[in-house]
C-alpha cells in the first residue's frame, strides 16, 4: 500500500491528514488576518494586495483548490474519525466519563467546525462572489492606486492603476450591524475551534508532550487571543465608527457612484 493510500486508510492516517490539513488552513487564516489588517492603513494598501493577488492568475486558483481540498479532507478525515471513536466507545458510562474529562473548546469542536464551515460560505458568496450584497460589491466601485503596490520591495501593481475597491466593500460590509456581528460571532468560534485543534495537532503529529505540553497550551491560547482580537478589530472599529472611512477611497466611491 502507497504511503498516501494508507493515510487515507488506516485510522492514525486519518489523524495525520487531519492535523496536516489543519495546519494548511490555521496558516490561511493567520495570512488572511494579516493581508485584512492593512484596512487600518491607506486603501493602496488593501486595494493593492487584492490586485497583487488576482493578477497572480494560475497561482491563485493553485491556492484556491489547494484550500479547497485541504477544507473537504479536513471535514472528511474528522466525520470518519468522529464515526469511529463513537463505534469504539461502547458503554455509556464511558462516554460520560470522556464528556467530563473533555475541555470545552474540544467537547464542541464539531459544531463549531460547522458553525465556521457556514460562515466561510457565507462569506466567500459576500467577499469574493458579492451575491450577499450586491450594491456594496468591489468591481462596482473602481479605485486608482495613488502609490506602487510593493511586494519585498518589486512593484506589483502600479500607481495610477485602476483596482476593484475592495476597502469600500469591507467597509461598508462591516457598516451593517448584523453583519458585524454576525463576522465577530464566527471568528470567535473559529478562535475556539483552533484552541482545541491546534492542541490536538501538535498531539497527532508527536511534538506534544512533557513540561512543553504545558508552554505549547500557553502559546495557542495566546495566539487564538490575538488572532481573535485581530479579527475582531476589523467590524468592530468599523461598526463602532473608531475607523472612519479613509477620505481616498470614499472620494472615489461617490465619483463612480454617480456615474
Ligand atoms: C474580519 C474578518 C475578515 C475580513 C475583513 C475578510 C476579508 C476578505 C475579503 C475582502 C475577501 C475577498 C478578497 C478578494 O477576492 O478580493 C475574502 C476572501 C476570503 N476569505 Fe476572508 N475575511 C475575513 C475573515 C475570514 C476568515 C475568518 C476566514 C476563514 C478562515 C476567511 C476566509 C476567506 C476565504 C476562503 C476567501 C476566498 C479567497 C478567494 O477568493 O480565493 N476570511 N476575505
Amino acid at each position: 500500500m502507497s504511503l498516501l493510500a494508507n493515510l487515507f486508510r488506516s485510522s492514525i492516517g486519518r489523524k495525520i491528514l487531519m492535523a496536516l490539513t489543519g495546519l494548511i488552513l490555521v496558516g490561511f487564516a493567520f495570512g488572511h488576518l494579516v493581508g485584512n489588517l492593512q484596512i487600518f492603513s491607506h486603501p493602496d494598501k488593501i486595494n493593492g494586495y487584492a490586485e497583487f493577488l488576482h493578477q497572480t492568475g494560475p497561482l491563485l486558483w493553485v491556492a484556491r483548490l489547494g484550500l479547497l481540498a485541504a477544507v473537504g479532507i479536513h471535514i472528511w478525515a474528522a466525520t470518519v474519525l468522529t464515526l469511529e471513536n463513537k463505534q469504539a466507545r461502547g458503554p455509556e458510562a464511558y462516554a460520560i466519563k470522556s464528556w467530563i474529562r473533555a475541555g470545552l473548546a474540544s467537547r464542541y469542536i464539531r459544531w463549531t467546525g460547522y458553525i465556521v464551515l457556514a460562515f466561510i460560505v457565507y462569506h466567500i458568496a459576500h467577499f469574493t462572489l458579492g451575491a450577499t450584497h450586491p450594491a456594496d460589491f468591489k468591481s462596482n466601485y473602481s479605485y486608482v492606486l495613488t502609490h506602487d503596490y510593493t511586494v519585498a520591495g518589486l512593484t506589483a501593481v502600479k500607481a495610477g492603476t485602476e483596482v476593484p475597491n475592495v476597502y469600500l466593500m469591507v467597509y461598508r460590509g462591516f457598516q451593517s450591524a448584523p453583519v458585524a456581528i454576525f463576522y465577530i460571532i464566527a471568528v470567535g468560534l473559529l478562535s475556539f475551534h483552533l484552541l482545541h485543534g491546534v492542541d490536538s495537532l501538535f498531539q497527532t503529529l508527536g511534538l506534544r508532550s512533557g513540561t512543553w505540553a504545558n508552554c505549547l497550551r500557553r502559546v495557542v491560547v495566546l495566539l487564538c487571543v490575538l488572532y481573535f482580537l485581530g479579527n475582531l478589530a476589523i467590524p468592530g472599529a468599523i461598526l463602532t465608527g473608531a475607523l472612519q472611512p479613509h477620505p481616498a477611497a470614499a472620494v472615489t466611491a461617490t465619483a463612480s457612484a454617480q456615474n
